[in-house]
């Protein structure tokens, strides 16, 4: 038998929506949704160490409050696999926190892929995606990662092609939002709802090679969003007269992204960003990467 590895050390990818519909209630209380999820790279690192002892340990600091999805993941598949062994995880945070990003749910499907291997529980990924489904609806997409089209709670995946050398300028403004998913989910009205057709539309597009649709990137959470946060309407404005002549909301926000076809004019736009928001935003450039497994 192989020797189980006692550290790993994982990447956990940011992602964006690119387009993202909400097409009403459920009564289960959460929201049926379609979209499209793009992994970049900017990345959390998660280290990983098994010991034998059973506790489940996160000491980064900052991290234990925000990313206690990581934990909910690990207890998941500590209970459904019946391991008796325990982890300590340090991560190193780079994801802006709670920023529409998915750091939190990459961090935790992360989580689950490395602590599979190192207490070589072997589950296959569909099984792994089923743990990931209970920890959060964007859990199951950052197992995979890549360019997805997602509809249910955002958990029915179908990978899509992406063109690789698009990149983005992302705009994380320096906020914290209490309760932010839960609270713009339930701030929906009656003409926040679609029916998918756009997201649906801009997937095709992709399966077909195509480039992006900038007129089907619409976010259902940008309303609620604006009218809780105001300043925030004012954002894509600054970031057009800064040269970026596509702009979207990635999930809850409030982060922005501008959608460029060349680096050099990411790195363009991004320094004049800097330049006009000082502090109050993170800037930077990032781009797509591929999926973590095929098929
Ligand atoms: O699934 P997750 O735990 O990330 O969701 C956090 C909250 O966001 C849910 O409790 C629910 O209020 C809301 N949500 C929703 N519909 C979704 C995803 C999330 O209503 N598709």
């Amino acid at each position: 038998m192989n020797k189980l590895p006692a550290t790993i050390e994982i990447h956990a990818p940011a992602k964006v929506n690119l387009g993202l519909e909400v097409h009403g209630r459920r009564p289960d209380g959460y929201h049926e949704i379609s979209t499209i999820f793009c992994t970049i790279d900017s990345c959390d690192t998660l280290l990983l160490h098994a010991h034998a002892e059973p506790g489940l340990h996160c000491k980064t600091p900052g991290v234990a409050e925000h990313d206690n999805l990581i934990l909910e993941a690990l207890r998941e598949l500590r209970s459904y696999c019946q391991v008796e062994h325990g982890l300590s995880i340090d991560v190193v945070k780079r994801i802006p926190i709670a920023a529409g990003l998915g750091g939190a749910s990459s961090n935790a499907a992360a989580a689950l892929i490395a602590a599979n291997e190192l207490w070589g529980t072997g589950l296959e990924l569909a099984e792994l995606k089923i743990l990931a489904g209970q920890v959060g609806s964007d859990v199951p997409f950052f197992l995979s990662g890549g360019a997805a089209y997602g509809t249910g709670r955002g958990d029915t995946l179908y990978s899509l092609k992406f063109p690789m050398e698009t990149r983005f300028v992302l705009v994380s403004p320096s906020i914290e939002i209490q309760g932010k998913t839960p609270g713009l989910y339930a701030d929906l009205q009656a003409p926040d709802f679609s029916d998918g057709d756009r997201v649906r539309t801009q997937a095709h597009r992709l399966i077909a090679g195509s480039s992006l649709d900038p007129e089907l990137l619409g976010n259902a959470f940008t309303r609620p969003l604006y009218d809780r946060l105001p300043h925030l309407a004012a954002l894509p404005a600054l970031m057009h007269d800064s040269g970026a002549s596509i702009v979207a909301l990635s999930g809850a926000g409030p982060t922005h992204y501008a959608v460029v076809e060349s680096d050099s004019m990411a790195r363009r736009i991004a320094r004049e960003l800097r330049r006009r928001l000082g502090t109050s935003a993170r800037v930077f450039v990032a781009a797509p990467i591929p999926a973590r497994y095929h098929g």
